[in-house]
């Protein structure tokens, strides 16, 4: 028996047919022209070749990224420079008490940072770790169960102001663990605010937790990146990637303010845990959690390379290690568990190009998405993206 539509809903019908299949057709433009370019999708070894000089040039704006020939060794000196861009105050100003309201100076000389990677799950590096000076950990990494992977000192925390909110807001066991309980707690705790550089006028909510959180637990020194210190972060985000975070709709990760704080304190640096950029496309059949004390569901590598082609948010977990190995060249830092071989530490660009880097300048050269419409349709199939593959 045939259905019959109230004429009114037999339109609603026909116009929700009519957009559905307008939606289907641009999506499968999008992901043809997608297709047709080549190595978009793939990994940051198809930007290494010839064919991507072009892109490599636009990427940074200056001239910094020449094809392999003309390629000219960086300068150490001004590599270290470049962290000091904004005058010595970027440094020395860059972190501040929540109490006190003094900036304050962290000194170390061999300083672990603890990533929060399955990597390190049955390395037995639980003893090399505590042997640094200080042990920089990340969020809500624990040590209570792992100390012999992860170790069990803990120096300095580094939070992100979201996460410190729903670690900390409530749940007062854990509060207990990570301040209080002296075989667990940390000695310091400095939270980044993310991607927010107005603290001062616009301090959000995790701003007054933090000050309670601080004048109830003395033993732990409450500290944050200063407004300053956020926008010199921006600055060295566009700096080493040539990209706006902003309009790149990205955030960088706690890693990357952990490195910074570290780069700032310590004089020598080993980092525990850490993948390099391309590590997953070097190892395709390694399966290992993203976090050591999280679900085994969550694979590192699906995860990163989720975020990485995805244009609409999260970290660019891949491109962030790039960048890591550049610093390496530059500062006193080593890499363990799994060890980076010399070659991923190098002074060039190239690491740069990976598949949110391609997939980014494809976005913003492609033809049709020239006009603005397409170019939100682009982004937003980029939600899509980790479903269908
Ligand atoms: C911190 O001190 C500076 C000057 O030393 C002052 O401008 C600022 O308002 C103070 N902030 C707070 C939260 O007390
Ligand atoms: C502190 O932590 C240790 C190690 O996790 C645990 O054995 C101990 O019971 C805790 N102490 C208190 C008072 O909760
Ligand atoms: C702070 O640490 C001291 C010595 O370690 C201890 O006696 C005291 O109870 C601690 N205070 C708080 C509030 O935890």
């Amino acid at each position: 028996m045939a259905i019959r539509w109230p004429p009114r809903n037999r339109c609603l019908f026909l116009l929700f047919a009519l957009l559905n299949s307008l939606a289907c057709i641009v999506f499968m433009m999008l992901f043809f022209d997608a297709g047709k370019s080549g190595g978009l999708f793939e990994s940051s070894a198809e930007g290494l070749s010839e064919g991507s000089d072009k892109n490599s040039r636009q990427l940074t704006g200056d001239n910094r990224m020449l094809s392999p020939a003309r390629r000219q060794p960086v300068n150490r000196q001004n590599e270290k420079d470049s962290f000091r861009r904004k005058g010595p105050d970027a440094v020395l100003k860059g972190y501040q008490n929540f109490l006190g309201n003094k900036s304050v100076k962290f000194q170390c000389n061999q300083c672990a940072i603890v990533t929060s990677s399955g990597q390190l799950l049955g390395t037995g590096a639980g003893r090399e770790i505590d042997s640094n000076d200080c042990v920089l950990r990340m969020n809500n990494a624990p040590t209570k169960g792992h100390e012999e992977d992860v170790g069990s000192r803990t120096t300095i925390r580094v939070v992100g102001h979201i996460n410190f909110g729903r670690i900390f807001g409530d749940d007062p066991a854990f509060v207990e663990e990570i301040f209080v309980n002296a075989s667990t707690k940390t000695d310091s705790v400095v939270i980044h605010w993310s991607y927010l550089t107005d603290i001062d006028t616009r301090p959000p909510k995790e701003y007054a937790l933090a000050v309670k959180l601080a004048q109830t637990h003395p033993n732990v020194s409450f500290n944050m990146f200063t407004p300053q210190k956020m926008v010199y972060a921006e600055d060295l985000f566009l700096h080493e990637t040539g990209l706006i975070r902003s309009r790149a709709k990205t955030w960088m990760s706690t890693g990357w303010y952990t490195f910074l704080l570290a780069m700032d304190s310590c004089k020598q640096i080993n980092v525990y845990g850490m993948i390099w950029g391309d590590y997953c496309t070097e190892h395709p059949d390694k399966e290992v959690p993203y976090h050591y004390y999280g679900p085994a569901f969550k694979a590192e590598c699906r995860y990163y390379h989720a975020s990485e082609t995805r244009l609409t948010g999260g970290h660019l977990f891949i491109m962030e290690k790039a960048v890591f190995g550049r610093w390496a060249y530059a500062h006193n830092i080593r890499f363990h568990y799994p060890l980076w071989p010399a070659r991923k530490l190098r002074p060039d660009h190239s690491g740069l190009l990976t598949p949110f880097m391609l997939r980014y300048q494809a976005a913003q050269n492609r033809l049709f998405s020239k006009l603005a419409f397409w170019k939100l349709f682009f982004h937003f199939s980029g939600l899509f993206y980790p479903l269908v593959h």
